[in-house]
């Protein structure tokens, strides 16, 4: 597997193993989170040659921008780095809504470039869609920063096939993150095949599940955080995905890896997935998660795995 891709359309050119950040300062989504770990988390994963961070404004709120772009700074080969982060959230008191609006999604690009400490931002996420912008007019905002060079290639998130053709109506959307895993194939019936003949880079989140298709948990694994009320994690549905994530293991022993590597580079064999970014919140799954790297599915090995979880 090459250890540099192209993005998209884009001229972004990273390592396919990127790095989700959403455990890193992420206080919102995971109880009892070291900032210094998290940290740590990204340093290790820039000295391993991974240089696709993958952040956005919600994740703290704020704090993972701050503390990626700490490292980024002290790291010091800002070009080497190819950052992406995402915005739509809007508080409105207690309540979060999403908003689109060109003026709003400016507002937000300049607040991240403060908290990241960069003049630039490689890839930026519209994060969710809202209900009322004319998509092709939020992605027509973002082309006006790309244009002042505040940010480099347009992204969108959480879009429905129908919103991404709205938002590319013009040809300006390089990327596409939206959740897909194997247990959530969804994406496979129109979303994957209209990113690839559009050469839209489809970079899948939740690629582990949530952990559960690192094949580490087994029945007793208990969990504190939202993965508690996950439908995945719950009683006989909980055993029947770890029997089916064992039987990837033999595969796993024989390429030589672990099941996590087995993952990662089935959904790499998919149309137009360009890039992973799992999320980690140790520095060893980190350089761990590079050995997808070495894996080479055979045709057979691509099938069988399709069919355990089809
Ligand atoms: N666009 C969106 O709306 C959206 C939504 C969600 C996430 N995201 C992005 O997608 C990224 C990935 O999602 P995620 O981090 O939530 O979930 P994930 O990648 O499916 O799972 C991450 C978890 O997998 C485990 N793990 C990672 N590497 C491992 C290894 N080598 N060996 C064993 N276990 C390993 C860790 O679990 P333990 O906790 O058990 O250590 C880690 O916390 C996020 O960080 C974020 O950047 C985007």
């Amino acid at each position: 597997m090459k250890d540099r891709i192209q993005l998209g359309q884009s001229e972004l050119k990273i390592n396919p193993i990127g790095l989700g950040t959403n455990a890193v300062g992420g206080h919102n989504i995971y109880p009892n989170l070291d900032e210094e770990a998290g940290k740590d988390v990204v340093r290790t994963a820039l000295n391993h040659g991974m240089n696709f961070l993958d952040t956005a404004f919600i994740y703290g709120p704020e704090r993972s921008e701050e503390l990626v772009g700490q490292v980024v700074k002290e790291h010091g080969k800002r070009d080497e780095i190819v950052l992406a982060t995402k915005g739509a959230h809007q508080f409105k008191g207690d309540d979060v809504v999403f908003n689109n609006r060109p003026d709003f999604l400016k507002e937000q690009v300049e607040a991240s470039l403060k908290r990241l400490q960069t003049d630039y931002i490689d890839l930026y996420y519209i994060h969710f869609p809202d209900d009322d912008t004319p998509k092709y007019e939020a992605v027509g905002a973002l082309k006006e920063l790309k244009d002042q060079g505040k940010i480099r290639s347009i992204g969108v998130s959480n879009f429905s096939v129908e919103q991404l053709k709205e938002a590319d109506q013009d040809g300006y959307v390089d990327v596409i993150q939206s959740e897909y895993n194997l247990f959530k194939r969804d994406a496979e019936k129109e979303m994957l095949p209209y990113t690839a003949d559009n050469h839209i880079s489809f970079v899948p989140y939740f690629p582990f599940a949530s952990g559960l298709l690192a094949g580490k948990y087994d029945e007793n694994t208990t969990f504190d955080d939202f993965r508690a009320k996950n439908p995945l994690f719950q009683g006989e549905a909980f055993k029947e995905n770890l029997a089916k994530v064992d039987k990837l293991r033999p595969i796993a022993e024989r390429n030589e890896v672990d099941v996590p590597h087995v993952v990662l580079a089935w959904y790499l064999n998919q149309p137009s997935i360009d890039a992973v970014i799992p999320g980690a919140k140790r520095k060893d799954q980190v350089v761990d998660n590079l050995n997808t790297l070495k894996v080479d599915l055979t045709d057979g090995e691509i099938q069988m795995i399709d069919e355990i979880f089809s």
